[in-house]
């Protein structure tokens, strides 16, 4: 791995090895996504508390202040919206260039095993791996499921991190779910969890980040469970304490209630 992919990868996965990104990147299939409406309102008050951002180049050069010292880990697929029933045609819609350009630490793509399109979105993960390897910079693979989300077991996850990393991935995305530790022992590189959907109470997004840090990952790529909250600064600080200083369910649960207690409202 060169010096410069390597210290690209420091700024997402911090120097004890865990790495919070917020990820606010909905919009590119999802639009104006509940919470996300306004990303410049959404983003501002997380930023300090993110260790790096997950975001598409328009909400970027739009809504994110270019002076924000934040890594960003550029979405650099997409193609289908949240009309179609298929949502695996994606290809890559950013070039490598603009990434540069956009001084990005990563780009992100998603891959669709087992979809329609899990040929092309395979095929684009190897051709971006390949520019990237050029220039030093790091690629995160989206395990996505589309709109299945019972697709999210430990042997489909499994089978799609693996090849992602066998593709050149340096980081992969995916879900926890049962007997996670395997999806991690079968993948070759780090690996983050998204959040999903927005959980009924905070305590099961804490327990959620818990589970998956003690089954391995290495940390979370989290968005609706955070800005989707009442309380998403709260949300953020704690999830940050289960991830960076080994707090439990409980004592995230603490945090959370302290910070909300302290500062009421969407702040
Ligand atoms: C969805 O495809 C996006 O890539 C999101 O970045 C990802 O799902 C993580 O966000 P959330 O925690 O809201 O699921």
């Amino acid at each position: 791995m060169s010096w410069g992919l390597q210290s690209r990868m420091a700024r997402i996965i911090r120097g004890d090895g865990h790495g919070v990104m917020l990820a606010v990147d909905h919009g590119y299939f999802m639009g104006p996504t509940r919470r996300l409406e306004k990303p410049r309102e959404t983003i501002a008050p997380l930023l300090p508390h993110t260790d790096s951002i997950m975001i598409t180049r328009g909400v970027l050069r739009n809504c994110v202040d270019p002076k924000a010292d934040v890594p960003v880990v550029l979405r650099v697929s997409g193609g289908t919206s949240i009309l179609n029933e298929d949502l695996s045609k994606e290809a890559v819609t950013t070039s490598v260039r603009d990434a540069v350009r956009l001084n990005a630490s990563a780009v992100a793509l998603s891959i669709f095993v087992g979809a329609p399109h899990e040929h092309q979105s395979l095929v684009a993960l190897g051709g971006l791996v390949n520019e990237c390897e050029e220039i030093g910079l790091p690629v995160l693979a989206v395990t996505a499921v589309g709109k299945e989300l019972e697709k999210r077991d430990a042997r489909y996850l499994g089978l799609a991190t693996r090849i992602a990393a066998e593709f050149g991935a340096h980081l992969v995305k995916t879900y926890h779910c049962d007997d996670f530790h395997k999806v991690v022992e079968g993948c070759p590189v780090p690996v983050v969890i998204a959040g999903g959907p927005k959980l009924d109470t905070e305590m099961d997004a804490f327990q959620l980040t818990y589970d998956a840090i003690h089954d391995g990952a290495v940390g979370v790529d989290m968005g609706r469970n955070i800005w989707q909250n009442d309380h998403p600064v709260a949300m953020i600080r704690a999830v940050r304490a289960i991830v960076h200083e080994g707090a439990s369910v409980k004592e995230a649960g603490d945090v959370f209630r302290s910070l909300r207690e302290g500062k009421k409202g969407r702040k």
